[in-house]
């Protein structure tokens, strides 16, 4: 059955914005559409083999995880349509590393400089931009580039991995931050240079949890142990009043935060990461992002969990989007 995305206001109030990112997709402008499917795990969460890894990838800065079982998803799902239920065990037959950090703007830059690599954003000349980035003052010239299902999404000229901003800004002053505006094909193809791959979502959801057992976020259930913030999200009212009291309003460093039980960084906000997977329902053609960004808000999107879930097409692109590659052991 489909759901069109603003039907779900009825059952679940804080579904009419489908995410912090899923309206960015090219083709339906914010119409997202979810449908309820069914599950197929074997088909799902099956670590697909990969020609691309063997041992010939750098593994410092990357942290190798077990094979072994592990409960994936939850039977307490904040967003029932994501299939982020039920709880189930997963069991994984290889073990793998997974990058500690994010792909930063450095690493993409020192692979296009390898490759001359032209990204899907900069191919199509435009990318999804979160409207406060942009001065107060050019917002009003964005009214028909806006993402039907969530406004403050604008699609930009000209805004790219190196100009996230749009053609007159850069990344000089956050080359360790998270690389954005990167599609799912792009991710693909930074892996495979550096002779990795993207995780399996099953695979990226064990590392997020680091051990834990059905705990909300990689570091337990609690949002802020210690009074302390533990991942870049948005406090303050979306979309409007981002207080920034964890230090951030956009990014952060890749390296910012404490890491999890396994050593990771920012597996929750920061960026939404790229994984494998098919999203398995409409639109055709999309993949599975997994753990928020710095627009999450529990208010709307609570989905800077290790279960929660979301999606984009292959070649759709933002800026809270991107990804970390992993590699069999
Ligand atoms: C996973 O397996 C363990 C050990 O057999 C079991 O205790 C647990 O209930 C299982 N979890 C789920 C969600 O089936």
């Amino acid at each position: 059955m489909k759901i069109q995305c603003f039907l779900l206001v009825i059952w679940e109030i804080s579904s009419i914005f489908c995410d912090c990112g899923c309206s960015t997709n090219r083709h339906d402008q914010g119409q997202c559409k979810i449908e309820s499917n069914e599950i197929n795990p074997s088909k799902k969460y099956s670590l697909q083999q990969n020609s691309e890894s063997g041992q010939n990838f750098d593994h410092s800065n990357m942290v190798l995880i077990e094979a072994g079982t592990f409960e994936m998803g939850t039977n307490k799902p904040v967003f029932a349509a994501d299939l982020e239920g039920p709880a189930r065990n997963v069991t994984l037959d290889e073990s793998f590393y997974l990058d500690m950090y994010e792909v930063s703007n450095q690493d993409f830059y020192n692979f296009v400089l390898a490759t001359g690599y032209k990204s899907e954003a900069e191919t199509f000349g435009d990318s999804f931009v979160f409207e406060m980035a942009l001065p107060e003052s050019e917002r009003n010239q964005y009214k028909d580039v806006r993402a039907v299902q969530a406004s403050w999404w604008i699609k930009l000229k000209g805004a790219s991995w190196k100009h996230p901003e749009g053609a007159l800004s850069t990344i000089e002053d956050r080359m360790n931050h998270p690389v954005i505006h990167v599609s799912w094909n792009d991710a693909v193809e930074f892996c495979k240079h550096i002779g990795k791959r993207l995780p399996t979502e099953a695979e990226w959801e064990r590392a997020c949890r680091g051990g834990l057992k059905q705990k909300l976020y990689p570091w337990g259930n609690k949002l802020n142990p210690k009074g302390l913030h533990w991942a870049n999200i948005w406090q303050g009212e979306f979309p409007k009043i981002n207080t920034g009291e964890d230090g951030f309003i956009f990014t952060a460093p890749v390296s910012e935060f404490l890491p999890n039980k396994f050593g990771l960084f920012n597996m929750a906000g920061n960026v939404w990461e790229w994984v494998q997977d098919d999203w398995h329902s409409d639109p055709l053609n999309s993949k599975v992002k997994k753990g928020g960004s710095f627009l999450c808000h529990e208010s709307y999107c609570w989905r800077y969990r290790c279960a929660a879930r979301s999606f984009n097409t292959k070649d759709s692109s933002a800026s809270n989007l991107g990804f970390r590659c992993a590699a069999t052991a």
